[in-house]
């Protein structure tokens, strides 16, 4: 049949109905593990519908159930900026940990009781889906929780991942893990082992690979399953969507996600205080080895969303929640050496090389020894028997020695006296734990650390310059400082060994369009000790500008949110060096820029926006959103994404959205752009 010929009405209405059908029957064997026909009679459908696409190519939409088989190969994936960052948790390893936890949400929400909902906490993958009137439309890994890799094809080949929703709202972001569930495990390390291909070590390592793949057709032979454990961004509410809209509890969340035929764990509980949370880990680690699928532990998280609310965020993680995570796992092997590492602040710390041992899921042949100190009090001699402790994604350590296994042989650890990477003198100066190399920029393992961590995408954001390089131009003396980057040639780079004029080419073009940056972007991407990507953010938005920051004294510097006495030391000692000073005054003359504003910390406590929420909707004709929040935050304003009885004012740009319905029906006052600009002056 030629696809010119008009589409009998029939035959795109069997589609319809086979897609429906065929989607049902997937949904009823991954998702409720219920499956009512069988694989045959499913094969049966499936071959019916191929065939009718295959003679109608226009009839083979995206969200047709064949298209779960893959698609062309891609390059390289994509980056995705979450709409709403996707966070981590902080961690709880023991009864008193969940206490604490628990005290400090009663304490913050002046209640004596709280709800939680109480989850498995997944040992896989954390995934965003985006669905656009109840298509799936994205999905996303988590990447650094701001921007991920964007693994649309690869997910679509996830059979428990639904391609349509029905009356779904106008935009649903769906978080939940990919997990390789365990019988699904065995049978493909099975089959790679049969076809002489490399076997996977775990379940998350075989997920982690089986979706990282830019062949998706080779994902679709992978058996993933995806389980839902959450919402982000949610627009254009509406009745029905299984009530994902209205919830205002995460357990009803989930229940709701269940009724969009998403798999959620069915060992969810709604529990009361730290009792009730402590039962459900005993409860869940008793079942633990016969659950379906790997959990590294539980996950409490505050079931009210208006409690979660007032609760709010620390950094990047939520303080309405904690993953309360199992005892470490243990093992037994022998210390074979201790080598130090120098790290992009000189600190030398002792690495144990370990005969592999397999812990905790994986094999590990170091671990960390922390400081010198840690070594003696230990009591680690180089040939002893110890036990390596390894907890949950948590680096392993050496736990202890077990000193009836010391032979003759066992020798004492000595710190080297010389930087093994540059030959300066190691030094440990009076009350502090860690001995560090003196060398400086001088030595060439904190030079790469340094242009690594000036580089990362949190920071410059270079792109092309990965570890490899940095080493490579490192070594050949091409860059000592930052402000070094800033003056590689094309000669130069093209020089590099496996150095392709291409990707010589690529790197500069990264290290010309990182110039524009932001002030909190490159106070971060200094490296001043205790200076993270938090406290940066913090210093930029109360100051405003560099000039202020490296003038500052300490008592001002303290002034700033969460930065203490140690922070404020560190920053103040950066800049009184000289050569620091100097390296920012090179990089600035390499063209350096960002925007500097007056800073919040003279301000807020007056003018109209000190002290307010506000929410920003609609397009703005004179500035972007980002401009317009870095102007309300300038002025002592915390910008929100939704509106509620908290909101002060909703700043309405073009096209302003159902933020406006709800600026109405709370009566928060709605500005215009015109009566925006005028209260901003
Ligand atoms: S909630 C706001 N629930 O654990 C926090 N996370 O350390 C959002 N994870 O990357 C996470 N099971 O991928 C949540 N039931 C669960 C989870 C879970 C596994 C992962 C998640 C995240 C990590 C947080």
């Amino acid at each position: 049949m030629s696809s010119a010929a008009p589409v009998p009405a029939a035959v795109k209405a069997r589609i319809d109905v086979l897609k429906r059908e065929i989607e049902e029957h997937l949904y009823r064997y991954h998702v409720l593990d219920a499956p009512s026909i069988s694989d045959a009679q499913y094969d049966f459908l499936f071959n019916e519908l191929l065939e009718l696409e295959q003679a109608r190519p226009e009839l083979a939409t995206a969200d047709s159930p064949t298209q779960r088989v893959g698609a062309a190969p891609l390059d390289q994936f994509n980056e995705v900026t979450h709409r709403v960052p996707m966070l981590s948790l902080g961690n709880a390893f023991s009864e008193e940990d969940v206490a604490a936890f628990d005290k400090r949400c009663r304490d913050t929400l002046g209640v004596d009781d709280i709800e939680y909902a109480c989850e498995p906490k997944f040992d896989g993958l954390a995934i965003s889906l985006t669905y656009v009137d109840g298509k799936f439309v994205r999905g996303a890994t988590r990447g650094d929780g701001a921007v991920g890799e964007d693994v649309t094809q690869n997910l679509k080949t996830i059979r428990s991942i639904p391609l349509n929703l029905d009356n779904a709202p106008a935009l649903l972001e769906v978080r939940g893990e990919v997990v390789m569930q365990k019988k699904d495990f065995e049978r493909l390390n099975a089959r790679q082992a049969a076809n002489g291909e490399k076997t996977f070590v775990n379940p998350r390592n075989a997920a982690a690979g089986s979706l990282r793949q830019l062949d998706s057709k080779l994902t679709a032979k992978r058996p993933l399953s995806f389980f839902a454990y959450g919402v982000g961004a949610i627009e254009g509410a509406v009745e029905g969507a299984g009530g994902v809209a209205k919830a205002v509890t995460h357990s009803a969340t989930m229940d709701a996600l269940g009724r969009l035929r998403f798999l959620v764990a069915r060992e969810r509980a709604v529990v009361r205080g730290a009792v009730g949370a402590l039962q459900y880990f005993q409860q869940i680690g008793g079942k633990r080895v016969s659950l379906p699928f790997d959990i590294d532990g539980v996950v409490y998280k505050v079931n009210g969303y208006a409690q979660q609310d007032q609760l709010g965020f620390v950094s990047r993680a939520p303080r309405f929640a904690i993953a309360h995570k199992f005892p470490a796992e243990e093992a037994i092997t022998v210390l074979l050496g201790i080598d130090v590492q120098v790290g992009r602040t000189g600190a030398i710390t002792p690495v144990a090389r370990l005969q592999p041992v397999f812990v905790g899921g994986t094999t590990v042949s170091n671990a960390t020894l922390h400081n010198e100190d840690e070594i003696r009090r230990k009591g680690l001699m180089i040939g002893d028997t110890v036990l390596v402790r390894r907890a949950g994604d948590v680096i392993p350590e050496v736990a202890s020695v077990i000193l009836a296994r010391r032979t003759v042989d066992a020798r004492e650890f000595v710190m080297p006296t010389n930087c093994p990477e540059c030959g300066s003198a190691i030094v440990k100066l009076e009350g502090e734990a860690i001995a560090r190399c003196s060398g400086g920029l001088f030595c060439p393992a904190q030079r790469r650390q340094a242009v690594l961590h000036f580089a990362q995408r949190r920071a410059m954001n270079i792109e092309g310059l990965g570890e490899k390089l940095a080493d490579q131009i490192v070594e050949a003396n091409l860059v000592r400082t930052p402000a070094d980057l800033y003056r590689l040639g094309l000669n130069a780079l093209a020089g590099l060994e496996r150095m392709a004029e291409k990707s010589a080419q690529n790197l500069l073009e990264g290290i010309e369009a990182s110039k524009q940056t932001t002030l909190a972007r490159f106070l971060f991407a200094l490296g001043i000790r205790h200076v993270g990507e938090a406290t940066a953010k913090d210093l930029a938005k109360s100051f405003g500008r560099l000039d202020r920051i490296m003038d500052a004294p300490l008592e001002t510097l303290q002034n700033v949110n969460d930065v203490g006495p140690v922070v404020a030391q560190s920053v103040r000692k950066f800049f009184d060096e000289p050569h620091n000073r100097e390296v920012v005054e090179q990089l600035r003359a390499c063209g350096l820029t960002w925007a500097e504003h007056e800073g919040i910390a003279n301000h807020v406590a007056s003018g109209p926006f000190a002290g307010k929420t506000v929410v920003l909707t609609g397009t703005l004709q004179s500035m972007s959103r980002d401009v317009a929040r870095e102007k309300l935050e300038a002025r002592g304003a915390k910008v929100a994404g939704s509106v509620s009885k908290k909101t002060d004012f909703v700043v309405a740009g073009a096209e302003a959205g159902s933020k406006l319905d709800k600026a109405a029906e709370l009566a928060v006052r709605v500005l215009d752009e015109s009566t925006f600009i005028g209260m901003l002056d």
